[in-house]
């Protein structure tokens, strides 16, 4: 009998060893190595140098061409029902391309892409299931209710077994949840495994090209919040999206970490219902609450998120330390800059802050690392500190300097019509923001230079 060859891996990196070590000397993690069998059964006839495709498809040529002779391939971008992925995808997603779909257990990654499958009449998608059962994911579209769809279920984990389904059904779009339920037969170790995870995306990726079918791999993360399995992972697909938010509240982000055919900034938002998930198209009207008003530590800022201009709620709250230190907390907003606002405010316009208690909130569970939301912030704090409601008709876009001076951001003028939109009244932005008449806005655009001038104009 032929000697089992195995080696041993990383479980952080991907990075290999012929035998056992402590630290790895790639990534520096401690602990992480994994002994794997990498023998290749080849007597299978199918490595993933030879895996067959028996798609009738042109097989691409694959020649050295001019750059400049490259037909654009733009036009060839498939259009998803769902809006919200189309945007972050960066339009469409591109034929052969390769999509990992990150998330936390239970944030909505398989109804998100069952629902992407069950809503595309027009495509043959087969969704290939490791996780669960026919009549489980039968159950799933019930729920989310489908119309006259041409979705195939397969439930299979195998990758020999999938290929030969693939070559049969040859669908227009495939979605795999997930990948580290799948095995391929060629590699000894379990699924799940470093080997395993590279080898199967290997042979996806290969699948994906030759066919220029567009394929979605699920993935799951790790307690850190990173993808499980290598980071060669991230390497091997064209884009990777990561879908977020926290399982109690009813918004979820999809944001891209990358994206080889389009913007990493673009962020889709959606709220889980119990129908399945809902595009939201205009994120500004679900972050404002709206009965504000006569509440005091609330203001309005007019941020942008990705291309999107958006308006968001922050919330303060400044109240007198019950113990000895003061506690500085923050969700949604970066607590070095918080304080970094704090000191401003303390320094600059003489608030003694500093042995009060000091909370601050970003409705919706949003994460927030714009700049412009630093006037809201502070105004939000002066708000709670003095207990003065800001009036709920003003919205805020400036940077905050060291200096307690008001800074530019950019896309004024996008954050000003979203906030003239929304019915706001007044919006203050820096009195250095060029390019801006504030006569061409029918919303009230008032110039503010140094934080005092805020204080004056809302505070009266
Ligand atoms: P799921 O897609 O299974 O998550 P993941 O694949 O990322 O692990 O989503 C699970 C949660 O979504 C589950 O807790 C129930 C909820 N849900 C709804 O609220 N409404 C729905 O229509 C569906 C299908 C799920
Ligand atoms: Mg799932």
């Amino acid at each position: 009998m032929a000697k089992i060859k195995t080696s041993f891996f990383c479980q952080s990196c991907g990075h290999q060893s012929p035998q056992w070590v402590g630290k790895c000397s790639s990534c520096g993690e401690w602990n992480t190595y994994v002994e794997e069998v990498i023998e290749k059964n080849t007597s299978l006839g199918i490595g993933s140098d030879k895996v067959p495709f028996s798609s009738n498809r042109d097989k691409r040529v694959v020649k050295p061409q001019l750059i400049n002779e490259i037909k654009h391939i733009k036009e060839d971008r498939i259009e998803l029902s769902d809006k919200e992925l189309n945007r972050v995808l960066g339009g469409g997603v591109v034929p052969g391309s390769l999509i990992l779909f990150g998330g936390e257990p239970g944030i909505g990654k398989s109804t998100l892409l069952l629902q992407t499958a069950l809503k595309q009449p027009n495509l043959k998608v087969l969704y290939v299931s490791g996780e669960e059962s026919e009549q489980q994911i039968s159950m799933r579209a019930e729920r989310i209710g489908k119309k006259d769809v041409n979705c195939y279920v397969l439930t299979e984990t195998s990758t020999a077994n999938i290929f030969i389904q693939l070559g049969e059904i040859q669908p227009d779009l495939l979605i795999i949840d997930s990948i580290q339920t799948l095995h391929s037969p060629l590699i000894e170790s379990s699924p799940g495994s470093v080997s395993q995870i590279r080898e199967c995306t290997a042979e996806l990726l290969k699948f994906a090209k030759e066919t220029a079918t567009p394929v979605f791999l699920i993935g799951h993360i790790t307690k850190e919040g990173a993808l499980a399995g290598p980071k060669i992972l991230e390497h091997m697909v064209d884009a990777v999206l990561q879908f977020e938010g926290d399982r109690n509240h009813l918004y979820r982000l999809l944001r891209t970490t990358k994206n080889r055919f389009g913007s990493t900034n673009e962020l889709g938002i959606y709220e889980m219902t119990s129908s399945g998930l809902r595009e939201v198209e205009n994120p500004s009207e679900i972050l404002i609450t709206g009965n504000t008003e006569n509440l005091s530590g609330i203001s309005i800022a007019s941020t942008i998120e990705g291309i999107r201009p958006m308006l968001i709620e922050v919330q303060a709250l400044v109240s007198t330390a019950a113990y000895g230190t003061p506690q500085r907390s923050s969700t949604g907003f970066d607590l070095r800059r918080m304080n970094m606002l704090l000191a401003v405010l303390e320094k600059r316009c003489g608030f003694k802050l500093g042995t009060k208690d000091v909370f601050l909130n970003i409705a919706g569970g949003i994460k927030v690392d714009d700049p412009a939301i630093d006037l809201a912030v502070v105004c939000a704090v002066m708000s709670s500190n003095a207990d003065i409601p800001i009036d709920s008709k003003i919205s805020l876009a400036a940077e905050v300097g060291l200096s307690g001076e008001i800074r530019p951001v950019n896309r004024i003028d996008q954050r000003i019509n979203e906030a003239q939109k929304l019915g706001f009244e007044k919006i203050i932005i820096s009195k250095s923001s060029t390019g801006i008449k504030a006569e061409q806005y029918d919303i009230k655009v008032i110039k503010c230079g140094k934080i005092e001038d805020v204080v004056r104009s809302i505070f009266g």
